[in-house]
């Protein structure tokens, strides 16, 4: 895969403290706001992703290089204490059609009395997208770091992945269906003891562009705090 180095984006100034500061220790600013520059495109962009239904995600997928933008701007979330508590693991070209066939193995033994109809239907699933990937969830109980905090940050990494197709031109689905909640399904694509899965989100060019669904209202979502 291809290194990925980009310069900050829009030209905005990146602030490099001299000597690193946390709690407790002296700022390496004088107090004066840096100057910044918006992002409109990026505004937009947030203001009008939304995701595809799977059926609408078609060839061609994200190329290698493609991918490795997606999945290094995935991995620049916030992660409390640097643990890494999320990996990857990539679905594509006939590897698909392979884990669709061990998946509708194992269903079939869970589910003696399936239609013969829905035999086949993971390895269906798992081609109708050209990529997917598995979003795995591996957070260390031994940390001291809550295992919650370790969870948010797979979720964030999600979200920044998804973003990051968009911004490439590529349509996400993100779903966890019985493969990524069953284990032993899981097990079957690498996934490990300790691990979880965190979602199967599907990449490919979309074929529609599907109205916006209702949103929250902020009245809904937001409270200003106050003291009684
Ligand atoms: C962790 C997670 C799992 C999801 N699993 C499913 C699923 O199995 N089936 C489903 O219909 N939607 C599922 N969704 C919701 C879809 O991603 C849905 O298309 C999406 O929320 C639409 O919102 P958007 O238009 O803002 O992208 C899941 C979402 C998340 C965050």
């Amino acid at each position: 895969m291809t290194d990925l180095s980009r310069p900050a984006p829009h030209g905005a100034a990146v602030a490099t403290p001299a000597v690193p500061h946390g709690h407790g220790q002296a700022p390496a600013h004088d107090g004066t706001p840096l100057p910044v520059s918006v992002a409109p495109e990026a505004l937009a962009l947030l203001a009008a992703r939304r995701s595809l239904p799977l059926r609408s995600l078609v060839d061609p997928g994200p190329s290698e290089a493609e991918l490795t933008t997606i999945l290094s701007l995935a991995a620049r979330v916030p992660d409390h204490g640097r643990l890494v508590p999320w990996r990857f693991i990539l679905l594509q070209g006939d590897a698909r059609a392979a884990a669709g066939d061990r998946l509708d193995a194992l269903y079939r033994a869970q589910n003696p009395d399936l239609p013969p109809a829905k035999g086949d239907m993971w390895r269906t699933y798992l081609m109708r997208a050209p990529v997917t990937v598995v979003l795995v969830s591996r957070p260390d109980p031994a940390a001291k770091v809550p295992e919650f905090n370790q969870i948010l940050s797979a979720g964030a990494a999600g979200m920044a992945l998804v973003t990051a197709a968009a911004a490439l031109g590529y349509g996400a689905q993100w779903l966890l269906k019985w493969p990524g909640r069953d284990p032993q399904a899981a097990a079957l694509l690498g996934v490990g003891a300790g691990e979880r899965v965190a979602g199967f989100i599907h990449l490919g060019r979309p074929a529609e562009r599907p109205s916006d669904r209702p949103r929250p209202s902020l009245e809904q979502v937001v409270t200003v705090w106050t003291p009684d």
